[in-house]
């Protein structure tokens, strides 16, 4: 047993009495809070956030993701790392040791599963992107301010099956390798050291795409609202964007929740995880709209966006080439903290509960990914024309995980616990056993997640399906 996995199980100031398993775990309180906070930042900030932003009619969408995040991802998220941290195992038999009968709740576990596999589907292929465009960035071939020369360059790249495959096995293998490592050497290790840096060069960004001329326009796209923007799509899409930055409904924070430290303060954690989250999204909204606008790109440009504009916001800076190639690289990063969460929904289920060691439970799971994700990966070349309900396999598998399947998982977990997992455990769990004082803010909490989370996802969720109309 390493010294990291038996100070996660030998806390000091813990109540918990139950004998805990030997299990590996994260070290430090800090670094819980950073690996969480590396499972939240990802290409979600950097590319869904804008992506979306852009296709859904700006600021409008903005309020909808924040009181999203503040009315229903946090209680989410605090649901599931309390049960995670109680149960201390994988999504699966977590929720199955956390059911006092013989209910099937951990169907909730399993359909966690499945999300992993469609987020990781289409991710590991952005992720690639990323990582070609360090090299594309090195090579200086992708440093224009012409829309013609970053729109032949993205083209290239994705309509190549090869390259596109490549470049996601590639990524696969990286985050694979990561994992191996295990919970508080690798996982934790990794993202410890990466997000302040991501965050300074981001600020270098958003003052470059500031102060380009014309740039109020994306200003006033990102913070003004325009009301007759709002849909039943425009609401699932910011609540399903809620959900999929925070990395809720589907297991993820569950999986964390069990490598959580026993004097770890659960709500504390989720606020700053979810507030900086939630900045870094802005930040790069702000580092990337008004760069739109003054070069005359289309906001709902689609996942194509950022790969166009960042280029020639560096474009058109001093030593830009070099700052490029380093922001590709943190984002990179960036991406390899949520890829890991994702991973380790998968790694720790099969390892604990197929009983598989863990490198054969990482081999298989890389190898199952590489098989799935490379529907995603050929949906801009071979398997550009198969398409189920009028999308691509990589837009089915980013619509369905973050509008359907991660709201559907939240809204159980917010349902189990209000409902049956109930008032007692969920407040032990809280406040670990009594010795936090942070009984007002937990009753309110759990208020949120038995009445008002619920109804809301739900809600949502059914207008957003077609049903009110
Ligand atoms: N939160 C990550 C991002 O915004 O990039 C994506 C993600 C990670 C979603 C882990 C779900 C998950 F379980």
């Amino acid at each position: 047993m390493s010294s990291s996995s038996q100070a996660s199980q030998q806390v000091p100031g813990s109540e918990f009495k139950e004998k805990l398993p030997l299990r590996d775990g994260f070290s430090t309180r800090l670094g819980v809070i950073l690996a969480t906070l590396g499972s939240a930042v990802g290409l979600g900030n950097i590319w869904k956030f804008p992506t979306l932003t852009g296709s859904s009619g700006g600021a409008v969408f903005i309020i909808i993701y924040i009181i999203s995040v503040l009315l229903i991802g946090i209680p989410v998220m605090v649901s599931e790392l309390a049960i995670g941290r109680s149960a201390r195992a994988n999504a699966v038999d977590s929720m199955r040791a956390s059911t006092p009968n013989k209910a099937p709740w951990w169907l909730i576990g399993a359909l966690g599963i499945l999300s992993a596999f469609l987020i990781m589907g289409f991710y590991t292929e952005v992720a690639g992107w990323v990582f070609a465009y360090i090299f594309k960035a090195m090579s200086g071939s992708i440093l224009s301010t012409s829309s013609e020369v970053t729109t032949a360059a993205f083209t290239s790249l994705v309509t190549n099956p090869v390259l596109s495959l490549v470049w996601q096995w590639v990524d696969l293998v990286i985050v694979g390798a990561v994992i191996l490592f295990g919970v508080s050497k690798g996982i934790e290790r990794v993202t410890k050291t990466l997000i302040p840096v991501l965050l300074v060069l981001l600020i270098v960004v958003a003052i470059r795409s500031l102060t380009l001329p014309g740039a109020g326009e994306g200003l006033e796209f990102l913070f003004k609202p325009d009301l007759s923007k709002v849909t039943a799509s425009t609401l699932l899409a910011g609540v399903g964007l809620a959900f999929f930055k925070l990395s809720i409904g589907m297991g993820a924070m569950i999986t964390y929740g069990s490598y959580f430290r026993q004097d770890q303060n659960i709500s504390g954690t989720a606020l700053r995880v979810a507030f900086s989250d939630m900045s870094i999204a802005l930040l790069a909204g702000v580092a990337i709209f008004p760069a739109v606008f003054a070069y005359g790109f289309q906001p709902d440009a689609g996942p194509s966006l950022v790969f166009l504009t960042i280029p020639s916001v560096f474009a058109s800076m001093p030593a830009g080439n070099f700052f490029m190639v380093i922001f590709f690289i943190l984002t990179f990063i960036a991406s390899i903290g949520a890829q890991v969460s994702l991973l380790e929904v998968l790694v720790s289920y099969v390892n604990e509960h197929l009983k598989l060691n863990r490198k054969a439970a990482t081999i298989y799971s890389v190898l199952g990914l590489a098989v799935f994700g490379s529907l995603a990966a050929l949906s801009s070349s071979l398997l550009s024309n198969v398409k189920l309900f009028g999308l691509t396999f990589f837009d089915l598998f980013d619509f369905t995980s973050s509008n359907i399947f991660l709201p559907v998982g939240g809204l159980f977990i917010c349902i189990f616990v209000g409902w049956v997992w109930g008032k007692e455990k969920f407040f032990a769990a809280m406040t670990n056993n009594g010795t936090l004082n942070n009984k007002g803010f937990v009753s309110f909490l759990f208020f949120l997640i038995r009445f008002v989370s619920p109804v809301l996802v739900l809600l949502v969720l059914l207008n957003g399906l077609g049903v009110f109309s």
